[in-house]
């Protein structure tokens, strides 16, 4: 009972054979009762009809013309005075049996008096006649049940053979059913293993738009996000490597030529100086790093909370403020003093210096970069725009991934290491917020935030 079709062919097969065997006794039960009724009817009418002419024409010949009448039939007639004596019938084979019941007659009404067709013999009905005179007695009728039992018998049989039709029928659906139902569960079955033993390249069938063709491209598509992953991993960690190893070699290089004897004092100082510099640069890559494997976990949480817009962007410059008139670029802050944001301050104290530093490193000297908040609707819109040297169209989709830099020489010249944009982008979503990027190269960019 392990497969699926077993246990759906099981629960299908014992309902439609319950509803069958359920519709097919009370078909029979309704059609024996209808036919048997027909005959109780047919007897009582024929029977009526004798016993009218009789209180009409009361004589020996009517009489006798009514026996002779249902002589060469499969039913027999008895007629009795009111003293229950027989005074003529069709046949006698009829007279042992009832005998008792002929001379005990009681009914007032034409009726049936005997009913069970299963074990008499005969199913037998009684009409009472009274002629003017005085005469009174009994015509009574008798039904061989003879051709009703045949009638069931052949009845049971023709349920019987549809019956068993319907069985063979279930066993069709039954098979056609399971393999519909099983081919597909079982080759999802074969590609989920394939999947959970590494191999990603697994090719489904299109199974149509029902929950076994939507469960099936939900498993195509697994399958392409993990061998995506399993990429973006390898590409990941070949560039984590890439980017520990390079200031490791200044770091490895430089000591060598410090240890060197008979440096002078401020040679020493200034390898010395480049060393720091470089286990600096070495320690902010590894703090980003880090957050970033923090931010990719679940459990990362923003704690959002109202307030002041205006004097929070006021406080972000201030500490970049420094490295902008180093490089003698302005920066404007556009924001209402009553604006209000609903954010994480530290969060989003770190996504704003991101996107400062970024419009600062890719900015030429003189130049203006804008910090601009406004509402829209509930949310708020957080604006960085810069008028620097811009990202070629084709990369703009590429720079949220992880370590993914425009131009490698660009950042030789700028030094940074591509992990700022994903940590912005990932801070940003955590927030239920979306980061948008236009930009044109040689002209400028604009990062926009809605939170
Ligand atoms: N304002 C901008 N103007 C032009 N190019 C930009 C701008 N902001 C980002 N970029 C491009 O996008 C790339 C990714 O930016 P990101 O902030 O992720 O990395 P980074 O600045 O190189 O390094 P990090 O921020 O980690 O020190 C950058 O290398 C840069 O080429
Ligand atoms: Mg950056």
């Amino acid at each position: 009972m392990n497969k699926i079709s077993t246990k759906l062919a099981a629960a299908f097969f014992i309902v439609v054979f319950i509803m069958e065997l359920f519709l097919m006794t009370y078909l029979h039960q309704n059609m024996i009762h209808t036919r048997v009724n027909e005959e109780f009817s047919r007897l009582l009418s024929n029977g009526t009809n004798h016993r009218d002419v009789l209180v009409e024409n009361y004589s020996n010949t009517t009489i006798e013309h009514i026996v002779m009448m249902e002589e060469n039939v499969d039913r027999e007639v008895m007629i009795t005075n009111n003293r229950g004596e027989i005074i003529n019938r069709s046949s006698d084979s009829v007279l042992e049996e009832f005998h008792t019941l002929i001379m005990n007659l009681e009914n007032t009404e034409d009726s049936i008096v005997v009913s069970d067709w299963r074990n008499s013999p005969y199913i037998v009905s009684a009409h009472p006649y009274h002629v003017n005179d005085g005469t009174s007695g009994y015509v009574v009728m008798f039904q061989s049940t003879a051709s009703i039992n045949q009638m069931v018998k052949s009845e049971n049989m023709h349920f019987v053979i549809s019956g068993v039709t319907g069985i063979i029928v279930l066993f069709i659906v039954y098979a056609v059913l399971s393999k519909i139902l099983t081919r597909p569960l079982l080759r999802m079955k074969e590609a989920t293993e394939k999947i959970s033993k590494g191999d990603f390249n697994v090719s489904l069938p299109y199974l149509g738009k029902d929950e076994l063709g939507d469960l099936s491209s939900s498993i195509q598509k697994l399958a392409k996000d993990l061998a995506h992953l399993k990429n973006e991993r390898n590409e990941f960690l070949a560039s984590i490597s890439h980017e520990l190893s390079t200031p490791l070699t200044y770091l490895i290089g430089y000591s060598k030529v410090a240890m060197r004897k008979g440096l002078t004092e401020e040679e020493r100082a200034h390898y010395l100086e480049i060393i720091a510099e470089e286990s600096e640069r070495m320690r902010e890559l590894v703090k980003n790093l880090l957050d970033l494997a923090r931010m990719d976990e679940t459990t990362f949480t923003v704690s959002k909370e109202h307030f002041f817009a205006r004097s929070f962007f006021e406080n972000v410059c201030k500490l970049v403020i420094p490295s902008y008139e180093i490089k003698n670029i302005k920066l404007n802050l556009i924001c209402d003093e009553d604006l209000q944001v609903y954010a994480d301050p530290v969060r989003l104290e770190q996504i704003i210096l991101n996107l400062l530093d970024n419009a600062l490193k890719y900015s030429n000297q003189h130049s203006e970069v804008s910090l601009k908040a406004q509402k829209s609707k509930n949310k708020t819109i957080i604006s960085v725009i810069d008028n620097g040297i811009g990202i070629p169209l084709d990369e703009i989709e590429f720079i949220f991934e992880k370590l993914y830099r425009v131009e490698k020489s660009r950042s030789r010249l700028f030094g940074g290491s591509g992990i700022g944009l994903a940590v912005v982008k990932e801070l940003v979503e955590a927030h239920s917020g979306t980061i948008e990027v236009k930009s044109k190269l040689g002209e400028g960019s604009e990062f926009r935030i809605t939170i």
